[in-house]
């Protein structure tokens, strides 16, 4: 089957709306990770929310302190959505130093088949067509999955840093691409 990733559309409110409740029932530390825009998700906002989307791709018109971020979404030809990720354009401080350039999730049915190496191919692919070629990647300590899925795109460990806010140790990893 074929899985690729595209921005999100008004006809996804309903497979959207399963995986957030999907994920609002996932027993992991920090459930929303990766891709916490749709935490607050819910029919009476979704307008909102895809209104959000197309702003947050300029954000730097609103909020010169803010990167500009592209929303994706991993589908297959029938529109099942398998998890989302979210592109940031360029780094400020606090992203180089914890959020890097990529957050991603993918909804805890889909899991451990595949599709979290899967989502980081491909959102590499789309740094690749916006000139990024240095994209820094972390991941809390402690998250096996997500750093094994960074380690699986060639992501090359640097270091680890400590968050004051929250107070958790995130690994960096650099991925030239070429
Ligand atoms: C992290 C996450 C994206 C991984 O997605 P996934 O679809 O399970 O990843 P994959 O199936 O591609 O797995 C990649 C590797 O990690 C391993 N793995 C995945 N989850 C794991 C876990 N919880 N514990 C240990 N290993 C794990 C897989 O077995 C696989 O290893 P292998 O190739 O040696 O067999 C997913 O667990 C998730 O969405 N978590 C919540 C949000 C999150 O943490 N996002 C990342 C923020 S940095």
């Amino acid at each position: 089957m074929q899985l690729y990733l595209r921005e999100i559309n008004k006809n996804d409110q309903g497979e959207l709306l399963q995986m957030v409740n999907e994920i609002k029932n996932d027993t992991i530390e920090d459930k929303f990770e990766g891709f916490r825009d749709i935490q607050y998700l819910n029919e009476e906002n979704f307008n909102d929310f895809l209104i959000e989307r197309e702003h947050n791709k300029n954000m730097k018109l609103y909020r010169p302190d803010l990167v500009n971020q592209t929303t994706f979404i991993l589908v297959d030809d029938s529109n099942h959505i398998y998890g989302g990720t979210n592109l940031r354009h360029e780094l400020n401080d606090n992203l180089l130093n914890f959020g890097g350039h990529i957050g991603y999730l993918i909804r805890p049915s889909e899991r451990r088949k595949g599709y979290g190496t899967l989502i980081l191919s491909l959102v590499l692919k789309e740094c690749q067509k916006r000139g990024i070629t240095k994209v820094l990647v972390t991941c809390r300590e402690g998250n096996i999955g997500s750093a094994k899925v960074i380690e699986k795109n060639q992501g090359i460990y640097e270091n680890s840093k400590k968050k004051v806010e929250d107070n958790k140790i995130y690994r960096r990893y650099w991925i030239e691409l070429h």
